[in-house]
């Protein structure tokens, strides 16, 4: 089974507990990579760690969850190699593995409730990315993001 790295901040302490859970009962293995509490600590620290462990093949995908899932999903982004997706519906999550290949799924634990996160959750882990023409527009941004000047062909 797949491993999924978790990790939020304090805002999200609570719904990351939830959804490790539901990740566990899943089936999946999980690496938690805090926050440990709702003691006030920075998101970056948590999305930073999770877009490496992903990055470095240290875990197949990861989940990080903020306030807004905005912080957090940005954080991620900046890992070379990561495309996290912030989404606050099923359908979003479907179509960021579908069409994006999105390694990382960001949530708000402001935005969405618990039992509806876990739907969103599932939604992304059981999509699967349809390669075809999506491959190329995600190749475009490998591209970018290793500095080939030519990224547009
Ligand atoms: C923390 O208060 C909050 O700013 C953070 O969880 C997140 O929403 C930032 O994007």
């Amino acid at each position: 089974m797949e491993v999924i790295a978790i990790g939020s901040d304090h805002a999200a302490f609570e719904l990351k507990e939830n959804i490790r859970e539901f990740l566990i009962e899943s089936g999946y293995n999980v690496k938690d990579l805090g926050t440990d509490s709702s003691r006030s600590v920075d998101y970056p620290d948590f999305g930073i760690a999770v877009g490496e462990c992903v990055a470095k093949g240290k875990c197949d995908r990861g989940i990080v969850i903020c306030g807004t899932g905005i912080g957090i999903s940005i954080s991620a982004n900046k890992v070379k190699g990561i495309r996290a997706a912030s989404c606050s519906d099923p359908y979003s999550a479907r179509l960021a593995r579908e069409h994006n290949n999105a390694n990382v799924l960001a949530l708000g634990a402001r935005i969405v409730a618990p039992e509806y996160a876990r739907i969103i959750v599932k939604a992304w882990l059981d999509a699967q990315f349809l390669e075809g023409r999506h491959q190329k527009r995600i190749q475009k941004i490998a591209r970018y993001e290793s500095g080939d000047p030519n990224w547009k062909q």
